[in-house]
């Protein structure tokens, strides 16, 4: 007997979430600047001991964008990002940090690439620490996995990188052997279906590893789950969080228009929020779009079980 199939039109293409972002479009904006200033932050606290230390990034992206080709030239965030900064000399500590590890991919001094987490992870690694990395976009892990085949052997048994879905690839890499670890969780946000897996996501990783700082990104924008997010993360109880966030602009009146995003960093390490109370006033004069931008800083310091 024959299955009968539904039939599809053949003018009808969906495609999935997951497959429509490309980071490339907005690499080095000022959500880039915000979430990588607090990533570089947490990576120079993690070395501050000689313990080995492992760092996950769930959401991987590409790994370094080039800023005047493809994708990143297209809509050319940067310009409102990385590139107000670039030239300036008088940046906190923190944001110098930042500056400093994009410089060294950009040899000469001239802007033309911008590093995603994967590298800024990468470049904070000594002989004892490791990175895992998650990508789930063939394109991007296809271009991920060239940026590291580039490191000489000794440097590319440090990372492991694979095509699965970062909501399942965390469970298995917690709690790592060297009970120190920072997860960086930067989901796309573009299916709505991501608020609810990052909470899911941080319930079980505490579950196993209640220890591990983990720095959730999350975006400003219209969207009943956007605004939501955060909140539900600073009711979670028993838990030590910062809230760090940026708002560049007014939220524009219609569609849904990135104006702002925010790191949720859980089990802050002592000295990030004085660090990010200096960094970030300086970020919302320089990145500014309009009279409305602002920054926030919450935290709530309950001892952690
Ligand atoms: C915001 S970008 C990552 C940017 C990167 N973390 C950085 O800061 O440079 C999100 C990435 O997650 C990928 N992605 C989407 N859903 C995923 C999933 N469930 N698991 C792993 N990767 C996913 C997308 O293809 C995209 O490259």
């Amino acid at each position: 007997m024959r299955a009968i199939l539904p039939q599809r039109r053949p003018d009808c293409v969906i495609i999935h979430p997951v497959f429509s972002y490309r980071h490339a479009f907005h690499a080095g904006n000022h959500a880039d600047v915000l979430k990588h200033v607090v990533l570089v932050a947490l990576l120079a606290h993690f070395r501050r001991k000689d313990a080995p230390f492992l760092v996950v990034d769930t959401h991987a992206g590409a790994g370094m964008y080039a800023l005047h080709e493809g994708f990143a030239a297209q809509r050319a965030e940067f310009r409102d990002g990385i590139a107000r900064l670039w030239s300036r000399r008088d940046a906190p500590e923190a944001v110098a940090a930042w500056l400093a590890a994009v410089a060294r991919h950009n040899p000469g001094g001239v802007l033309r690439h911008y590093p995603g987490s994967p590298m800024l992870a990468f470049d904070a690694l000594r002989e004892q620490d490791r990175l895992r990395l998650f990508e789930l976009h063939p394109t991007e892990y296809r271009v991920l996995e060239a940026q590291f085949a580039r490191l000489p052997r000794g440097d590319a048994r440090r990372v492991r990188i694979e095509r699965i879905d970062g909501f399942v690839g965390i469970k298995a890499v917690l709690p790592p052997a060297s009970r120190r670890a920072l997860v960086l969780v930067d989901p796309p946000y573009e299916d709505k279906h991501d608020y609810g897996r990052v909470v899911a996501a941080l319930r079980e990783a505490l579950r196993r590893f209640a220890n591990g700082c983990y720095a959730i990104w999350y975006p400003q924008v219209r969207r009943r789950e956007a605004a939501t997010l955060a909140g539900t993360l600073e009711r979670w109880p028993g838990l030590r969080w910062l809230n760090i966030a940026l708002s560049v602009a007014r939220p524009p009146a219609g569609g849904f228009g990135l104006h702002g995003s925010g790191v949720f960093v859980v089990n802050p390490p002592f000295g990030l929020e004085a660090s990010m109370r200096t960094a970030l006033p300086y970020l919302v004069d320089a990145l500014a779009q309009d009279s409305s931008a602002h920054w926030s800083l919450h935290g709530h310091e309950a001892a952690v079980n």
